[in-house]
This record gives C-alpha cells, structure tokens and sequence, in this order.
C-alpha cells in the first residue's frame, strides 16, 4: 500500500520537551527517501497542528489532560482517513501519548473491515498507568491503559468506542521500566510483556515468533515504536532512556522478523528527542531500522524464514 507520512509534533505527554521536533529530525534522516529507494510510494502529508506545550504540572493526576485530548483526537482523524483511503500511515512523533489517537484509529478501521489486529509495542515501558498510579503524571506514560479503557473518558473514548483495544491484541517487547503500581496492573490485565530478561534468556528471534504467533492473512499489524526501545548507548536522542535495550543486531533482528509476516499495515515511530540527539544519529538508527521493517535485506533469502518454535 502506498505510505502516508503523518508529522505529529508535539511533546505534550513527555517529562522532557523536545519530542515536537521529531517529525522534521525523521524527514532529515531521509525516512522518505529510503522508503522510496525500496519501490515504494510515499506522500507526506505534512505535520498536523494542535495546542502549544504549556507546561504546567499536574492537575488530578494528569498532566496537559485536555491539549493531549485535542492532539490525539487530531491524529485519530487523520490516521482514520489514510487507513480508509487503503494507505499504510506512519506517524512521526512526537511523544508517546499520541499512541493513543493512532492506535484507536487503526482499532476502528479493523472493526469497519472485521480483521484482527495484533499491537506490537516496543519500548523499555509499559505506558501502563493510571492518573491514580503515575509517578509523573505525564501522559505519554499511559497510552496503553488508556486504550485499554482505564482513564477518563475524554482519553479513552477517542475512537468512539471504549476500550479501543483488549489487552490480548498487544505484546509489548524489550521492557525494562515498570513503575511499582503499574506492575500490578499490568499482571492483572494480563497483557502480555516480552521483557528484556526474557530476551536475555529466549533471544530475540524466539521472542518475535513468540510475539508475532497467531498474526495471519486476516490479521491488521501496527508497531508501536517507542525509540527508548533501543538501548541508549545508540539511541540517545530520546527523554526517557533506560539502560539495557536491544542492541543493533536485536532490533534489526526484530524489525525483519515483522516484515517477513508481510502484514505490518501501520506504525508509529515515537519518542524521538533531537534536543537529547546526537548529530541525529538517533534518529538516522531509526530510519535505518524502519527500512528493515519495510523490508530491507542483505540479500534475497533463498527459502522461507523458519518458522518453528
Ligand atoms: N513510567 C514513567 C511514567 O509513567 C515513564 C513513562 C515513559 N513513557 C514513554 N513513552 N517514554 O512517567
Ligand atoms: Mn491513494
Ligand atoms: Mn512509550
Ligand atoms: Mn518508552
């Protein structure tokens, strides 16, 4: 399906400012451009508007709780339209919070179109909270909760159906960041966590068929890219880092195993901070890694990838 690019800048979710510059830090890395190199189409359709930061703290465990609805139902809009029109969307981000527009917009195109859909979450965080358990009380913490009803219905009613998604149609892969009461909800959800121990202990080619088992022809997949995934000794450009991602060869591992299902229909790449970068090497990794995920190979592989567990 032709690519629609989807500039979201803001950072009205985030502990740290600077997310609001992503969009334009992708388009230099040349995100387009080696999308085109693979044959495919591209249009970017530019950056969508919405509240300026105003920072202020928290109120009632929330953080910018009505400039995060504003710019989510934005991106709701706008991701519903390209999916409609049969493109494949990759929003660039902005922080985290805006998981939630995105997500609940590709969670309503699968119910018009009856196909399944599988989340891949990728991040060192379960963005799991709730206003009564956030540390921070920033919403880019959350997206996930809110998606799967938890919160106030301004958030989690976006899609126009509450909750957007079960916790059964996400996995979320390299976390290593769980706040104490986030924990707990986590378990009794029973999302399903592929953290960086069972990385560690599985690798990743284990964990993605892991990760990737029942997504078939009927199946709508969305990756969810929090670029804190990678370990920040070569992603550093983001506001959150944690110690002990996947290294270059895991993500690129993992970004390949996702192309080879041939079904990845939307994505988001999020959390990139090039206030935090480095000669935007954050951002060039993460062209470099969405290019595998569109199907970037050394070589042509001469039979299928094994599938066996
Ligand atoms: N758990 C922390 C919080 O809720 C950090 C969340 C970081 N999320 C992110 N999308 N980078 O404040
Ligand atoms: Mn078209
Ligand atoms: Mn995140
Ligand atoms: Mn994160």
């Amino acid at each position: 399906a032709p690519i629609t690019l989807i500039g979201a800048p803001t950072d009205i979710g985030a502990g740290a400012r600077g997310a609001s510059m992503g969009p334009e830090a992708l388009r230099v890395a040349g995100l387009a451009a080696v999308l085109q190199a693979q044959g495919l189409t591209v249009h970017d359709r530019g950056n969508l508007t919405g509240p300026a930061n105003p920072w202020r703290p928290p109120q009632g465990g929330y953080r910018h709780i009505e400039e995060v609805a504003a710019w989510n139902h934005g991106l709701h809009g706008a991701v519903l339209d390209e999916l409609r029109a049969g493109h494949l969307p990759i929003v660039l981000g902005g922080d985290h919070c805006l998981g939630l527009g995105s997500i609940s917009a590709v969670a309503r195109h699968c119910r018009e179109r009856h196909k399944k859909l599988r989340v891949l979450w990728l991040d060192a965080h379960a963005d799991f909270n709730t206003a009564a358990l956030t540390p921070s009380g920033n919403l880019h913490g959350m997206p996930v909760a809110l998606l799967c009803g938890l919160g106030p219905p301004e958030l989690t009613g976006i899609g126009g159906h509450t909750p957007a998604i079960r916790p059964q149609d996400i996995r979320q892969i390299g976390i290593r960041s769980v706040d104490a009461g986030e924990k707990r909800l986590v378990h009794e959800h029973g999302l399903e966590v592929f953290d960086m121990r069972t990385i560690d202990e599985m690798g990743m080619r284990h964990t993605m068929e892991l990760a990737l088992a029942g997504v078939d022809g009927d199946t709508h997949l969305h990756v969810s890219f929090d670029v804190d995934f990678l370990d920040p000794e070569i992603a550093p450009g983001v506001g959150t880092t944690v110690r002990g991602g996947p290294t270059y060869r895991e993500a690129q591992l993992c970004m390949e195993m996702i192309a080879d299902t041939g079904r990845l229909a939307s994505l988001d790449v999020m959390e990139l901070n090039p206030a935090l970068d480095v000669r935007n090497r954050t951002a060039e990794l993460a062209v470099d890694l969405v290019e595998s995920l569109f199907g970037k190979s050394t070589l042509m592989r001469k039979q299928a990838p094994t599938r066996a567990t």
